[in-house]
This record gives C-alpha cells, sequence and structure tokens, in this order.
C-alpha cells in the first residue's frame, strides 16, 4: 500500500533543515501527512556527517529501529547518504533507500521505484542538479524562512568534509531567489535567512553579480523587515559587504564568521587561508564601518597538533573578539580529509578540558556584554508565545533572545522592547509603547 504518512528527522546544519522543508513539501504534493516517528509510514532521516558525534547518533538510531522491525518505509538522505553510499544499506538491510544531497528532487520517484521493486534503492550523484534551484519548501504563513542561494563549498578546510558531501560552490540564479523571497514576503514573511555553506562566496561563479548586489536587491522586496546570512567564510568579508550591512536597512548588524582557531600555526594547518591577525583586523574594520556590530564563531579544540600554547591564543583572541555567539567543538577526524592524514593527537580528555574551557569563557563574556545591555531599547521580531502562553518569544537584530509579556496578537511583528534582566543566555524585557 502506499505510504499515506511520513516523518522526517533532521540531524546537522540550516541546510540540512532546508532540504528537510522541501523533501516535506514534495511529500505533502503527493498527498502525504506528516506525523511522528511512531505511525509514520514513511521515515526519513536527513543526515550529518561533519562531526564524528552526528554521524555516530544516526547509526545509532537506524540499529534501533531495525531491531524494532516496524513496517515503514525507511530512508537516509543527506551527507552520510553521500559519505558511506552503499555501506548504509549493508549495514542496515532495514533501510529501503538511500538519496544524496544532490537528489533531493528525485525523492518522489524514489519512493515509487522502492513501492515497485520491493528492492533497496540509491540516487546520489556527486554533480549539482540544477532542478535543485527550483525547489522551494511550502511555508504556511512563515514569520521567518530559509533560502538557499548557494550551495557546496570550494574552500577545502583540512578537517572539514563538506566539500565532499556536498561538492563545490553552485550559485542559485539571482532571479530565482528574488521570485523566491517575493512569495515568501507576500505571504507574510518578515525575516529571511539567506543559506549556504559558504554564503558570501556568492556570485563569484556569476557575470556581474556580488553577494552585496544580491543583498541589496532583496532590501527592496516590500514586507522582508530582516535579512541575516549564515556561513560566511572570513576571507570572502569584503569591504562591501560591511558598506551593504551599514547602508541597506533590512540586513542584520549581526555576522557569523567562524574563526577556528586563534593559532595561525593550526590555522595555517587547517587550510583557513588568513591568519589570526587579519581576522581580527575584519572585526576591528567591521565595528568602525558598523557600530554595534556583533559577532557569531565556530571554533574547535584540539585539531592535531594544538599545543597549549595554541589553545590559550585561542582563547586570547576569544576573549577579545568579544562574539556574542559560539559554536565550539572537539576536533574529530572525518575519513577522506586531509586532516584525517595527520596525527589525532590530542588524548579525548584533553580536547574535552580545553571545550569546557572555552565553554566557560565564554559563558562569562556573554553574560558581561549581556548585562551591558540592560537598560537599553531594542527591536524584537515577535516569533512566538513561550510554552506555557504567558511570555512573547523573539530575537534582536543581533539575534539574542529576548521573552516579555505581551498580546498574541503581536506574533509577527517588530516591537521595542526595553530590556530589564539577563538570565539563562536570554533577555527578560518590557514592551514599549509605540508613542513612548
Ligand atoms: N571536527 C570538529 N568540528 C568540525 N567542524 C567541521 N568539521 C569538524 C571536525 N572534523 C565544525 C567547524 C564548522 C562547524 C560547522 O563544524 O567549526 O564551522
Ligand atoms: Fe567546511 Fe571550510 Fe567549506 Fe566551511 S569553508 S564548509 S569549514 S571546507
Amino acid at each position: 500500500m502506499d505510504p499515506q504518512t511520513f516523518y522526517i528527522k533532521t540531524y546537522g546544519c540550516q541546510m540540512n533543515e532546508l532540504d528537510s522543508a522541501i523533501m516535506s513539501s514534495l511529500l505533502e504534493q503527493r498527498g502525504m501527512e506528516k506525523s511522528d516517528e511512531e505511525n509514520a509510514d514513511l521515515i526519513i532521516f536527513n543526515t550529518c556527517s561533519v562531526r564524528d558525534l552526528a554521524e555516530r547518533k544516526v547509526f545509532g538510531k537506524l540499529g534501533i529501529l531495525g531491531r524494532k522491525k516496524k513496517s515503514s518505509i525507511i530512508g537516509v538522505a543527506g551527507c552520510i547518504a553521500m559519505h558511506k553510499k552503499e555501506a548504509i544499506l549493508q549495514k542496515f538491510p532495514h533501510v529501503d533507500f538511500v538519496l544524496g544531497t544532490n537528489n533531493i528532487a528525485d525523492l518522489p520517484q524514489i519512493l515509487d521505484e522502492v513501492l515497485e521493486h520491493k528492492k533497496q534503492a540509491i540516487r546520489i550523484e556527486d554533480r549539482y542538479d540544477q532542478r535543485i534551484d527550483h525547489l522551494t519548501p511550502t511555508w504556511t504563513a512563515p514569520i521567518k524562512a530559509f533560502v538557499s542561494i548557494i550551495r557546496g563549498c570550494n574552500k577545502f578546510c583540512t578537517y572539514c568534509i563538506v566539500p565532499f558531501t556536498r561538492g563545490r560552490e553552485i550559485s542559485r540564479p539571482p532571479h530565482l531567489i528574488l521570485e523566491e523571497c517575493k512569495i515568501l514576503a507576500d505571504k507574510g514573511c518578515k525575516e529571511i535567512t539567506l543559506l549556504g555553506q559558504n554564503v558570501n562566496s556568492y556570485g563569484k561563479d556569476l557575470d556581474n553579480m556580488s553577494f552585496s548586489d544580491l543583498l541589496s536587491d532583496l532590501d527592496k522586496i516590500e514586507g522582508i523587515q530582516r535579512i541575516r546570512f549564515l556561513t560566511s567564510h572570513p576571507v570572502d568579508i569584503s569591504k562591501d559587504l560591511m558598506y551593504a550591512v551599514r547602508d541597506l536597512p533590512s540586513v542584520c548588524e549581526f555576522i557569523h564568521f567562524p574563526i577556528q582557531s586563534g593559532s595561525n600555526h593550526i590555522l595555517k594547518k587547517m587550510n583557513r587561508r588568513y591568519t589570526a591577525e587579519e581576522y581580527m583586523e575584519k572585526i576591528a574594520l567591521f565595528r568602525e564601518i558598523v557600530p554595534g556590530v556583533s559577532f557569531g564563531t565556530d571554533i574547535i579544540v584540539g585539531f592535531p597538533g594544538e599545543t597549549e600554547e595554541d589553545f590559550l591564543q585561542t582563547c586570547q583572541l576569544f576573549h577579545a573578539a568579544n562574539f556574542s555567539l559560539a559554536y565550539i567543538f572537539a576536533y574529530s577526524p572525518r575519513k577522506g580529509t586531509a586532516a584525517s592524514l595527520m596525527k589525532d593527537d590530542v588524548p579525548f580528555l584533553e580536547k574535552k578540558r580545553r571545550l569546557e574551557q572555552l565553554l566557560t569563557l565564554y559563558k562569562n563574556n556573554l553574560e558581561a556584554r549581556s548585562v551591558e545591555l540592560i537598560g537599553k531599547r531594542v527591536e524584537v521580531l515577535v516569533e512566538r508565545e513561550n510554552k506555557d502562553h504567558q511570555l512573547l518569544k523573539g530575537k534582536t537584530r543581533g539575534y539574542q533572545k529576548v521573552i516579555f509579556p505581551g498580546q498574541e496578537t503581536l506574533i509577527g511583528s517588530l516591537c521595542q522592547v526595553q530590556l530589564e534582566e539577563y538570565k539563562h543566555q536570554t533577555f527578560l524585557g518590557k514592551i514599549i509603547p509605540k508613542d513612548e
């Protein structure tokens, strides 16, 4: 019997979240309905292989499902699908299909194939499929939405699997991006987040189109009040981009651009293509051009050869850069990358200690930064009510979480809020009436 219901479990980055939303739309177009894992006729794991832990979680889950011997159709999509291909089907005989990151458009066909032939199917192409440019999720009444603008990565950082699972950089045609954002605006969407593994490389493979040009075109769309973008590579942070953030009203003053390490020796081994000094110069210039801009980062501790001295340099830079958001990871070797051939010589417990030390530094820095904002007025885009329907939840332009009492009717609007308290990485505030 044709499956009637589906459940998609997403691991990893925002690009995977977007791909899952696209797959959901494709299944809904077939007349299928969303369900939960227990009851779904079709279960898809949209996987991530950026870090070892993410991969182990998915394999653990697939193992458990196999033991349950359920009758559902099971599919594996995303980065692990690219990376492990046939191995998944061999190891997990209850998995019905494997779908690569370039093949999400083929989901309906692979499903038909499984139903018809009743045997395992696989669709994986290394090459980017242009049809993906035309796939958009059907968001219902979105306040915020993700929009993919570039897929793949050409940077080849030595630790990273992404260039192998997502392929080379391909910019999506600008007219399709504009069209999608206009449709979103017409549906009432207020905030879009432009996505790419290397978002600010956008346009390098196009004629006469840069990332700043795209931002400028998107800024003109009526109704879109906030534009964000993720993730930027420091090398591609240009002065033009800084001016765009300063001059375009809808572009938020928050930039996520990972440093990864504060040691030049490690940055070189990571093939990051910049020095710690160059990174800090960009931070300083950005702050000069766009006062009030804030930064997010990713950091890897325990990369091969990282000494205590290298780690302390990371801590110093981390402190000096005063990040408002940070994701900190312990290095794990990924098969097929250049770093996996280097000796993984920082012991597990030492990686853990460095990670915890940096997390403590992060929390303390954040506390100090945030306390300074108490008493200030900020603009909040109200996203939803909190769990017990007592308070409204939203974010500032700088990506800080704010909760405050207010009417449900404010959801989807921009409010001025005075910040009064800071607890658990969230501000508590009170709304300021429009005429004050
Ligand atoms: N080990 C640990 N962290 C990694 N990242 C990418 N590859 C690895 C790895 N092999 C981190 C980087 C990147 C983020 C998405 O994941 O910090 O920016
Ligand atoms: Fe991976 Fe480096 Fe590309 Fe980011 S820039 S996706 S870390 S290879």
